[in-house]
């Protein structure tokens, strides 16, 4: 496996307190058009430095600076001449480390605060409103700033709401400028980066395609490429970015276990194929899944029962090509390409190495032992950004748009033995949520809405003038940054009232539709 860096761009490095913060932070500053990594608080200066950072933006983090065991960092990082923006934490970190005074005044300040802006001309609060709304979470305070630092802002409870040392070009605030509710908080990044650290906004995906075919070349030369196309947004982009940058040396392959929503497999086969040109091999799998599952209920053993079959079959094209490239004398096929994005990088250790991708993200859970190098060209991205560049490349909308799926597919929004009879009301049911859905425009708003079918449940209903005995389907919509916490998205009521009608007048084997109403946590978002 080879050893790569996300990019060859100098980033903003975002320095992690421990926190849920800095991914946060990361986005917010490509969002300025800045490319950003982030490093954990442990990283010596030197570690840092050896990263040619263009400025570097200190996190929140969970604690007080004065609780034991507090995160540290090494003081010397302030010393390296790097434009730096401390926040929350981070400020604090920063006032106590340059000899300013931070306090345990009892004063707490969280959620929305008026913060007072007596001038509006600095570098860091240019143009801002001298009284505004921002987000603190905070117990300590910065109660006198370093020497040779202006005050910027004060709260009610702060006297010291931030900070700017212009000399040095090191800055802070008391509140979460990422967060949205803080009214102005984007304009204080792009200040913080334009302004005081002086880079242009020159991030996009423009950028970003241009340097992965560069890499992508760079890495596999002549070898032949293998992708698993899984209908998602990740394989689709990541395979695409592969396939413009070396063409019909990749092969993609894309297996149909019978557990895809409706439209899928003909979306990819035709409509992504033909806006990519991508050479497809499809594996009719349905039988021998379904065969796999038949009786089966528990969800776990679903899930490796799937994962293995979809190896198996994967494992078969494998050997094919391998074969095929034998006979013709074609080249080896060396190379394999995952669609790992920065999330998945940082959540593991944020390593170079790929080894230990979270098997719950990697679909289908390819084996380690593949004899293969991996391609990831999203490693470095977010996923809004992986759909932008997926957009660039001209993927149609309903694969580049679409909500995250689970790799084992309908067989886990199945609470019951699978059956190709309950896949098919499941995915008609599916079909029918997603398409109000998208006509009611809520496919912003919502993060993903599993549809699901309790299969072995079953109760009384009324249709016409006869009793029915029929199936419920759960309508799970929730409202999510990123999968770990979510939160049940408030649907109007049309349009639930529109999605139930259409539900069980068109799925006969359904005679209830039902909300969840629930967070994660405490529930998941998908049922299983
Ligand atoms: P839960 O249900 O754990 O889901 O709250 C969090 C997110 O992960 C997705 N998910 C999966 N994605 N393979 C995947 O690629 C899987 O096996 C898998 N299981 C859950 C889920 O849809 C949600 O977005």
């Amino acid at each position: 496996m080879t050893e790569q860096t996300e990019t060859q761009q100098r980033p903003a490095l975002v320095v992690d307190f421990g926190a849920q913060y800095a991914q946060l932070i990361a986005r917010r500053v490509r969002e300025a058009g800045v490319y950003s990594e982030i490093v954990p608080h442990t990283a010596t200066a030197e570690e840092i430095a050896a990263k040619n950072p263009v400025a570097l933006i200190l996190s929140g983090g969970p604690s007080s600076v004065y609780e034991e065991g507090a995160p540290q960092l090494d003081p010397a990082v302030f010393e390296l001449g790097v434009p730096t923006l401390g926040i929350c934490y981070g400020f604090q970190y920063m006032a106590q480390t340059l000899g300013g005074e931070v306090a345990h005044t009892g004063l707490r300040e969280y959620g929305a605060t008026d913060a007072h802006i007596p001038a509006t001309d600095s570098t860091l609060l240019a143009g801002q409103p001298a009284e505004q709304n921002v987000w603190m979470s905070h117990g300590d305070q910065v109660s006198r700033a370093p020497e040779g630092f202006d005050v910027l802002a004060t709260t009610d409870a702060t006297k010291v709401a931030a900070f700017a040392n212009e000399g040095r070009k090191l800055y802070g605030v008391q509140w979460h400028p990422e967060v949205k509710h803080s009214d102005h908080g984007q304009a204080i990044i792009e200040n913080f980066l334009h302004r005081g650290a002086g880079l242009p906004a020159d991030w996009n995906s423009d950028n970003v395609i241009a340097e992965q075919i560069e890499r992508i070349r760079e890495q596999v030369g002549d070898a032949r490429v293998i992708s698993a196309l899984s209908g998602g947004v990740d394989s689709a982009v990541s395979t695409a970015l592969v396939h413009k940058a070396i063409g019909d040396q990749l092969t993609a392959v894309f297996v149909d276990h019978g557990l895809l929503r409706k439209g899928e497999r003909e979306q990819v086969e035709k409509d992504y194929v033909e806006s990519t040109g991508v050479r497809l091999i499809t594996v009719d799998a349905v039988d021998t899944f379904l065969g796999h599952l038949e009786g089966v209920t528990d969800p776990e053993t679903k899930r490796k029962i799937i994962g293995r079959e979809f190896i198996r079959a994967f494992e078969q094209v494998q050997r094919d090509l391998v074969e095929e490239a034998k006979a013709t004398g074609g080249a080896p096929v060396k190379f394999l390409v995952q669609g790992t994005l920065y999330p998945d990088v940082v959540e593991s250790g944020g390593g170079a190495g790929t080894a230990n991708i979270k098997s719950h993200h990697n679909v289908g859970g390819l084996p380690d032992d593949l004899d293969f190098e991996l391609v990831e060209p999203l490693r470095a991205l977010f996923k809004d950004e992986v759909r932008a560049i997926g957009r660039e490349l001209g993927i149609p909308e309903a694969i580049v748009g679409r909500q995250p799926f689970p790799g084992p597919g309908l067989g886990i929004r199945i609470i019951g033995e699978v059956t190709l009879e309950r896949l098919e009301i499941l995915r008609e049911a599916d079909a029918i949520a997603r398409e109000e859905l998208t006509k009611a425009g809520l496919d912003e708003t919502i993060w993903q809405c599993p549809v699901v079918l309790l299969a072995d449940v079953r109760s009384v209903g009324v249709q016409g003038d006869g009793r029915t005995y029929g199936h419920p389907i759960v309508l799970r919509p929730v409202s999510s940054e990123d999968a770990m916490t979510a939160d049940w998205t408030r649907l109007p009521y049309d349009v639930l009232a529109k999605i139930s009608n259409r539900i069980t007048n068109e799925v006969r084997e359904v005679n209830r539709v039902v909300l969840d109403v629930t967070s994660k946590p405490p529930a998941t978002i998908e049922w299983e």
